[in-house]
């Protein structure tokens, strides 16, 4: 359970004092899915920043408290929020990319996040199927490194053939013969037991052919598939708590339906909360229980999703519902055209 307690944060500019946030009061359930609501600028992200202190260095929570599982974190050492941020909490943005690593393939960035997380269940995995623990003893030369030897002793074998000294292309006819006895050799030699739960914790988040995905960096991947990598680095560290800050905006309307559908499937299996930032209310319609309108750095009004749409309280929020385009909950379903293989 998250609790923010009249949270007030105070941005110094040029121009004077920022009061971004006046107040602002969230209780976040276990198993709930919580929407913040509201337009561009009113404090969403910023709520978000403070509570994980990720602000910028000219931001500053002024007053306020924060409370995570009954430990009040408001003044936590940074050691303990960087246990917090990707452990306890997961969190995900807009621009996933931005939030990867660009040169880590998503095997080690997930494994990174296993091994100071769940370091006792990939020994306990390791063990109990008697597989190497972190690496694999397979070795891995990409197919790019033995095409090019490949290329490179078929050219030397016909310029000697050519030549008329086949005896000189022997030797590289026997590394072709090493390399081939080589992948013979290793074809059945196990995974890692870390290997395999970042496998695991690919299929989690439902992305096809997982083995190839994590073998792959980041700017490979589609923006839909980067937010499911990011979800399945919530996964690994075993995040009670996702924070999702605005996770669907840059995506296209199907992707984005998948992604919402995604979030609400995990909250389920893995009996998670989740605080779902964004700034359209129909998101809201699709994915969460209860929902909170924030406006000019405040809560203006919090009930549930039925509740909000039935008997919204202020002007606001009717501005906001009157904002959501026409055929609302329409305009997400996706076409049924069979299994949705494209991402
Ligand atoms: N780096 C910053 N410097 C100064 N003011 C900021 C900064 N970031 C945010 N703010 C202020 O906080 C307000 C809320 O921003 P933000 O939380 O990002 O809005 P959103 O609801 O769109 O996520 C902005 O309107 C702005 O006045
Ligand atoms: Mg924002």
């Amino acid at each position: 359970m998250l609790e923010i307690e009249d949270l007030k944060t105070n941005f110094n500019t040029y121009d004077g004092v920022v009061k971004a946030l006046n107040g602002v009061n969230l209780t976040i359930k276990d198993g709930e899915i919580f929407g913040l609501v509201g337009e561009t600028g009113s404090g969403k992200s910023v709520t978000c920043y403070s509570a994980l202190k990720l602000l910028p260095k000219t931001g500053e929570v002024v007053g306020g408290k924060i409370v995570l599982n009954g430990e009040d974190i408001t003044h936590a050492s940074e050691a303990r929020l960087r246990q917090i941020r990707g452990g306890e909490i997961g969190i995900i943005f807009q621009d996933p990319l931005s939030a990867l690593n660009p040169v880590m393939t998503v095997n080690e960035q997930i494994g990174e996040i296993l091994v100071l997380h769940q370091d006792e269940e990939i020994k306990n995995l390791a063990s109990e199927k008697e597989i190497p623990t972190y690496k694999s003893k397979k070795f891995q030369a990409s197919p790019g490194v033995e095409f090019t030897i490949l290329a490179f002793c078929i050219s030397f074998i016909s310029l000697f053939v050519m030549l008329g000294q086949f005896t000189f292309s022997l030797p590289f006819l026997f590394l072709i013969g090493m390399m081939f006895l080589r992948n013979y050799l290793q074809r059945d030699l196990p995974h890692s037991a870390l290997d395999l739960m970042v496998i695991d914790a690919l299929s989690r988040v439902k992305l096809p052919n997982p083995e190839q995905i994590a073998s792959s960096y980041p700017h490979e991947l589609s923006g839909g598939m980067q937010q499911r990598v990011m979800i399945a680095m919530a996964l690994a560290g075993k995040a009670k708590m996702l924070i999702a800050d605005e996770p669907t905006t840059a995506l296209d309307v199907t992707i984005q339906a998948q992604i919402l559908q995604l979030i609400k499937d995990i909250q389920r299996e893995e009996n998670m909360s989740v605080l779902l930032i964004t700034h359209d209310l129909g998101v809201v319609a699709e994915t969460c229980e209860k929902v909170a309108v924030m406006y000019e750095g405040k809560i203006i009004e919090e009930a549930s999703v039925d509740q909000i749409f039935k008997n919204p309280q202020h002007e606001y929020t009717k501005a906001l519902i009157e904002a959501i385009p026409k055929g609302g909950k329409e305009r997400l379903k996706v076409p049924d055209i069979g299994e949705p293989g494209a991402i």
